[in-house]
């Protein structure tokens, strides 16, 4: 049965599709367990950009069958990143939110956990139905901010209206510096959870990320990219566990 990463954060551009993406390719390319990753915003994701894909399905042509899903389907509405890795795309205009809701979710995972060993989950920011059904589904969540106060606060009132907080696996301090104004460790103790990972800030592995859609995880001297191939390993210890 496949392990869910959900990303999850409670403020928008801290950089949960930069890490879901990277850690898809560093699970699923560098380490070759077969991976999918799923985008769940409903129309304004960009994993597909940060892969360099073009997709030409989504979930939203699931919708339709959710009842009776099968592999062939899945098949059908994924997109091949490369051997081992592939992406279910977010629909290319905006859907109701509601249109995915808990027992969507539910069908589609129980189809994915048959196909993949690691399905990553790239969420969008705040509390709406469909993450809060994939922080239900997830077995290891990771909620990601930036270290400064807006993204603190914002993750502090989150979790604070999580009832499932105490099963929030860790943090992940993205965009990390010498001078952040919040150190890793004020962070844990100011949230009372534990740190998953550190991640640089780092403007030139992210620049053809962004740009051209090269996974900086693929670059042997990219400062972040080392960064996430470390995560994905500790990801690992927790699907092998
Ligand atoms: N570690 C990092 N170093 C430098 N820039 C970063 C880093 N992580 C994210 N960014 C910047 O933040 C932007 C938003 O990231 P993104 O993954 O789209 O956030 P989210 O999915 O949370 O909205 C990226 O396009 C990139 O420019
Ligand atoms: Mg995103």
């Amino acid at each position: 049965m496949g392990c869910v990463i959900g990303i999850f954060s409670a403020k928008g551009g801290v950089g949960k599709s930069l890490i879901a993406t990277n850690l898809g390719v560093a699970v699923g390319v560098g380490q070759k367990r077969s991976t999918a990753l799923i985008d769940l915003s409903p129309g304004l994701g960009t994993a597909d950009v940060l892969l360099d894909l073009k997709p030409e399905r989504s979930w939203a042509d699931l919708l339709p069958v959710m009842d009776e899903l099968t592999d062939k389907h899945l098949q059908l509405a994924v997109t091949e990143y490369g051997p081992g890795m592939d992406l279910l795309a977010c629909p290319p205009g905006l859907l109701d939110d509601e249109c995915l809701g808990r027992e969507n979710l539910a069908s589609l995972l129980d189809v994915f956990r048959e196909k993949y060993q690691v399905i990553f989950l790239d969420t969008f920011s705040g509390w709406g139905s469909v993450n809060r059904a994939a922080y239900l589904y997830a077995d290891l969540r990771l909620m990601v901010l930036t270290p400064d106060v807006p993204s603190l606060r914002s993750t502090r009132r989150y979790l604070n209206s999580i009832p499932e907080k105490e099963i929030t696996a860790g943090l992940v301090i993205n965009q990390n510096s010498p001078g952040a104004a919040v150190e890793p460790q004020e962070i844990a103790e100011h949230l009372d959870l534990k740190v998953f990972s550190v991640l640089p800030m780092d403007p030139n592995g992210v620049w053809s990320n962004v740009s051209y859609g090269q996974p900086c995880v693929l670059r042997k001297n990219s400062r972040l990219g080392k960064s996430f191939r470390r995560m994905a390993k500790k990801v690992l210890k927790c699907v092998d566990r």
